[in-house]
C-alpha cells in the first residue's frame, strides 16, 4: 500500500491502488453511532444512487475512530451490506481521530520529485509520529502565484497500526478497502458535487463523538479540524440528569420518548451543549479569518445526524453571525424513488453525506 489518497488529488500515482477503469465503490462511513452505507453508479456527468441504508453500533464498538469491538463492527456491516443487496466488495471508507494528522504546510515550489523526495526526508518534522509508524500521503495545493514562489502542501499521515486494523476487520466482513480517505474531504468531495467550489464556506458534520470542520475557501480545504464534541454529550447529560438509560435518553432527546415536566432542563442541556459547538466552530473561523481577513466566508453547512436537532441551524446563525444551511448530499445526484422514497432521502440526506461522498470516489481498480 502507497498511501492515503486525498479527496481531490486526480493523480492516480497518488492512489493507494491504480488501475485503467473507472468504478465506483460501496461508500462506507463507519461512526461511533452508526454504520452508513450507500451505492452509486455514473449517470451523464453525475450519479445515480443505487441504495443506501443505516446500521446501528454497540455502544463503545468504535471510540475516537478506534475499533474497539471489530468483530462486532464487521458484524454490522456484512448484515447491513447484506440486506441492502450490494454485491460488490470494493468499499471505500474514511478515517479520523487522533491517529490521523492532516496539516498544510507551506514550501517553496518544487518540480513533483523533488517535492516527493523532500517530503520523505522532512516529514518528520511535521507530524508528531515515528515516520514509519504512519501511511503518508500529500497534495500540492498549488497556491503559488507569478510573484509568489511559495505553495501549499496539505500533509495527512495516519497511523498504519489503525488503518491496516480497518482493512483487516474489513477483510474479515468478505469486503475489499480501495480507497481511505479522510471524512473532512469526503464531505468536501459531496458539497463539490452538489454545490460546486465557488462560494467559501464552512463545512461542518455533527456526529455521535466528533464535528468535523473542513473549511473551504477559493476552492481548496484551508482548514480541516475534528473537535471531540457531538451528540452523545446531549445523551450523556440527559441520562445523568434524570437517572435513565442510555436508550431512554436517547429518545427524549430525539423526540421519541414523551418529555412531561423535564422540558426546561431539557432546554438546558440542549442551549449549554450547543454553546460550547457554536464556540469550537467560531474557534475554527476565527482562525481562518486571522489568516484570511479579506476572504469572507458566506455559510456554515451542516450535516451529520447530530445536525438535526430543531433550531440549531438558528442558533449558530446567531452565535456565529453566518447564514446556516443544511446539506443536501442529493441535491444532484438523481435516485430511482419507485426504491427510494424521497422524504426519507430528504431526511436521511444529511448523515449520508461522508458515506456519498466516498461513494462517488473513482476506485480505478
Ligand atoms: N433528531 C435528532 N436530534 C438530536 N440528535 C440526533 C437526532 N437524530 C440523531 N441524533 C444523534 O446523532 C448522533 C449520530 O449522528 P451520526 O450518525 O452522524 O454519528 P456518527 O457518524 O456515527 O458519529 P461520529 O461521526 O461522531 O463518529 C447520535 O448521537 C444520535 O443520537
Ligand atoms: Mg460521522
Amino acid at each position: 500500500m502507497g498511501g492515503l489518497p486525498l479527496s481531490k488529488s486526480k493523480s492516480p500515482s497518488r492512489r493507494l491502488f491504480s488501475s485503467k477503469k473507472e468504478q465506483f465503490p460501496i461508500g462506507l462511513d463507519i461512526g461511533s453511532h452508526a454504520i452508513k452505507v450507500c451505492k452509486v453508479v455514473r449517470a451523464g456527468d453525475s450519479f445515480k444512487l443505487v441504495t443506501l441504508g443505516t446500521a446501528k453500533l454497540p455502544e463503545g464498538a468504535v471510540e475516537d475512530g478506534i475499533l474497539q469491538e471489530p468483530e462486532e463492527v464487521a458484524a454490522t456491516i456484512a448484515n447491513l451490506i447484506n440486506n441492502l443487496k450490494i454485491k460488490d466488495k470494493k468499499v471505500a471508507i474514511s478515517i479520523s481521530g487522533y491517529s490521523v494528522i492532516v496539516k498544510k504546510i507551506n514550501l517553496a515550489v518544487m518540480d513533483d520529485n523533488d517535492l516527493e523526495e523532500y517530503i520523505q526526508a522532512e516529514v518528520g518534522q511535521y507530524i508528531p509520529f515515528d515516520i514509519d509508524e504512519v501511511y503518508l500521503d500529500y497534495q500540492n495545493l498549488h497556491t503559488n502565484t507569478e510573484e509568489y514562489d511559495r505553495t501549499d502542501v496539505m500533509l495527512v499521515a495516519a497511523k498504519k497500526e489503525v488503518v491496516d486494523g480497518y482493512l483487516s476487520m474489513l477483510q474479515s466482513a468478505g469486503l475489499n478497502v480501495v480507497l481511505v480517505d479522510i471524512g473532512a474531504f469526503a464531505l468536501e468531495n459531496i458539497y463539490d458535487e452538489n454545490y460546486g467550489l465557488d462560494d467559501n464556506v464552512a463545512l461542518v458534520d455533527i456526529g455521535a463523538t466528533k464535528m468535523s470542520i473542513n473549511i473551504v475557501s477559493q476552492g481548496i480545504s484551508v482548514l480541516a479540524r475534528d473537535v471531540v464534541v457531538g451528540s452523545r454529550q446531549l445523551t450523556d447529560h440527559i441520562q445523568n440528569r434524570f437517572g435513565i438509560s442510555f436508550d431512554e435518553a436517547e429518545g427524549l432527546k430525539i423526540g421519541y420518548e414523551d418529555v412531561e415536566e423535564k422540558q426546561e432542563e431539557l432546554d438546558d442541556i440542549f442551549a449549554n451543549t450547543c454553546t460550547q459547538w457554536a464556540l469550537e466552530l467560531k474557534k475554527a473561523i476565527d482562525l481562518y479569518y486571522s489568516n484570511n481577513p479579506d476572504i469572507a466566508l458566506s455559510r456554515i453547512i451542516l450535516s451529520g445526524a447530530g445536525s438535526r436537532i430543531q433550531g440549531l441551524d438558528q442558533f449558530f446563525a446567531e452565535e456565529i453571525g453566518l447564514e446556516v444551511e443544511t446539506l443536501n448530499p442529493f441535491r444532484k445526484i438523481m435516485s430511482d424513488s419507485k426504491n427510494i422514497d424521497d422524504e426519507y432521502l430528504h431526511y436521511i440526506g444529511p448523515e449520508m453525506a461522508i458515506a456519498l461522498g466516498l461513494a462517488i470516489r473513482p476506485s480505478e481498480l
